[in-house]
């Protein structure tokens, strides 16, 4: 298995790895300085030790005398370190010595030369520097006078080597103290180390502490929880900023995921819509299917009726060319008859489907109804004084117009008029009349009314059906069903509404509105509703 280190882990190595030989070297550079220092300090001060007794030693050594040689030694072996002292002659003859250890006997017989010198040695596992300094004198002679000597260290041109001293300094004590300093220096070393270790680990934790938290959340936000942030102090460095950052982002995350969310639900709520109304437009379709379905079928069986008539009748007189003249005639009556409905059901069907297709042509201008109605009046004048109807008009001195196709609405007018005198019964009352309403959505009202036979209410909303002829109505002329439907195509078309409303055995009453010129449109009602305003 792979391991994988962590960065507090790293870190701590690392740091620790620099405080540990920054420790070393510090240390050892400080131990080899102190060493440094002390060898030199004990190679001067023998040096110097050395320098005052051969100094002091001159007359001594002159006179080789031993007592006085052997007080200066004395006082040079005061000092604790000092492993032998020895005067010699020129010919290297130990004429006074003393030694701290008899093993240093045999060492001082060994002479190794008269110059001023430092050597170190070991000899039999004691470590010794042998300081050898010279002993000169300067010989002069003053005329007349015995011999006077006189001396002085260090070389002169006149000055004359009669001897050296040899001061020996163990180094059992510089070792010690080395050793001592070594001892504090890896102590000071190992507490540095130690605390530098405590520190980074300090340091890796509140470093990788908050690194930790963020791939934490970051792993919950992975997860799809978007509401997570890192908690705890606001620390003022990198981290504190990408916390910053993070928590930042995370919010705008889960801003984005409730306005998806929204989105969502609207999404599926117009969807929801959307199909619905696709089912209900699926509906329409096979509603209006199902319509021009029947209506074909109805339509053919409609055409194919007047024809069936026709062909029979005259199939009748091509059977019997020589019959009877007045049964002739009624035959060839009902045969002129029957072309005319059949005319009549083409030319209905035709308008129908013009206005159903939008394939009608609308000449739009300002009407008055009172002229229209007018109109209309004027073609069954005649009939109606012929069959002795009594038919009332009621219109208003003032009227306003209407915006709509005038032939049109001649056409709804002569339909519905056609439909009273068709349907009018023995009482032979039609009524016409013409109100507007006021209001914001002002009308104007047509009604035409017959004294009759009336529709059953649950007809009242079918006659406006196509081929919708009530049966048990007693008429004269066979009519197709097509007049009230074109009727209401029109008003439709034209913004306004059709409705009838009907009491059985008295009368029946055709409204149809139009919105007055510049009015509000009403949504279109095929129901009627309030008081009858025909006086019939
Ligand atoms: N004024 C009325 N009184 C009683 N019933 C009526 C009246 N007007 C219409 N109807 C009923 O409504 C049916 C449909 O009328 P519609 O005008 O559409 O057809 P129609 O008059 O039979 O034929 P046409 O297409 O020639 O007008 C009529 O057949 C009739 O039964
Ligand atoms: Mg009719």
């Amino acid at each position: 298995m792979l391991i994988r280190p962590t960065l507090g882990v790293k870190l701590i190595l690392s740091v620790s790895l620099l405080v540990i030989s920054m420790a070393v070297v510090l240390s050892s550079f400080f131990v080899c300085k102190q060493k440094a220092i002390i060898e030199n300090e004990l190679r001067n001060r023998g040096l110097s030790l050395s320098k005052n007794l051969a100094y002091n030693s001159e007359y001594g050594l002159l006179f080789e005398n031993k007592e006085m040689l052997n007080k200066l030694i004395q006082g040079v072996l005061k000092n604790d370190d000092i492993a032998f002292v020895a005067v010699c002659d020129q010919n290297s003859k130990i004429i006074a010595s003393i030694v701290n250890s008899t093993l240093w006997i045999d060492f001082l017989k060994g002479v190794r030369t008269t110059h001023s010198t430092i050597n170190q040695y070991s000899y039999k596992g004691k470590s010794v520097y042998d300081i050898i300094a010279p002993v000169s004198t300067i010989r002069r002679v003053n005329k007349g006078e015995s011999l006077i000597f006189d001396s002085q260290i260090g070389q002169t041109k006149s000055q004359e080597n009669i001897g050296f001293v040899r001061v020996g300094i163990l180094l059992e004590n510089k070792e010690k103290t080395v050793k001592t300093i070594q001892m504090i220096a890896f102590f000071i070393s190992l507490l540095v180390i130690m605390v530098g270790i405590v520190w980074t680990v300090l340091l890796a934790r509140r470093i990788t502490q908050p690194i930790k938290q963020l791939v934490r959340v970051t792993a919950r936000v992975a997860e799809g929880d978007l509401c997570r942030f890192v908690n705890g102090k606001i620390r003022h460095d990198e981290i504190g900023d990408l916390t910053a950052a993070f928590n930042t982002m995370t919010e705008k995350l889960s801003e984005s995921a409730k306005q998806i969310e929204e989105y969502l639900q609207t999404l599926e709520q117009k969807v929801e819509d959307r199909t619905s109304e696709l089912k209900e437009a699926n509906e329409r379709l096979k509603k209006q299917d199902e319509l021009k379905s029947n209506f074909l079928s109805v339509a053919a069986h409609e055409l194919r009726t007047p024809l069936t008539s026709m062909r029979a009748f005259s199939e009748l007189l091509l059977e019997d060319p020589d019959g009877d003249v007045n049964t002739r005639n009624d035959f060839l009556k009902i045969m002129k008859e029957e072309a005319e409905r059949l005319a009549r059901l083409i030319n209905d069907i035709l308008d129908l489907s013009k206005i159903e297709a939008g394939k009608a042509t609308w000449h739009m201008k300002d009407i008055s109804m009172i002229e229209v109605v007018q109109t209309a009046i004027n073609g069954i004048k005649g009939y109606i004084v012929q069959q002795g109807i009594f038919l009332s008009v009621d219109v208003p001195e003032h009227l306003s117009v209407v915006t709509a196709d005038h032939d049109k609405l001649i056409q709804v007018v002569v339909n519905l008029l056609n439909n009273a005198l068709k349907f009018v019964n023995h009482e032979g009352r039609i009524g016409v009349k013409i109100y507007e309403t006021v209001a914001a959505a002002a009308e104007v009202i047509t009604a035409i009314s017959n004294t009759g036979h009336g529709i059953p209410p649950e007809k009242l909303a079918s006659v406006f059906e196509r081929f919708c002829q009530i049966e048990n109505i007693p008429t004269e002329v066979k009519g197709t069903g097509l007049g009230l439907t074109i009727c209401k195509e029109i008003v439709e078309h034209l913004g306004g509404r059709i409705w009838v409303e009907s009491e059985i055995d008295k009368k029946t009453t055709f409204f149809f509105s139009l919105p007055v010129k510049g009015a509000i449109s009403l949504p279109v009602v095929n129901e009627g509703g309030g008081e009858s305003p025909c006086s019939v």
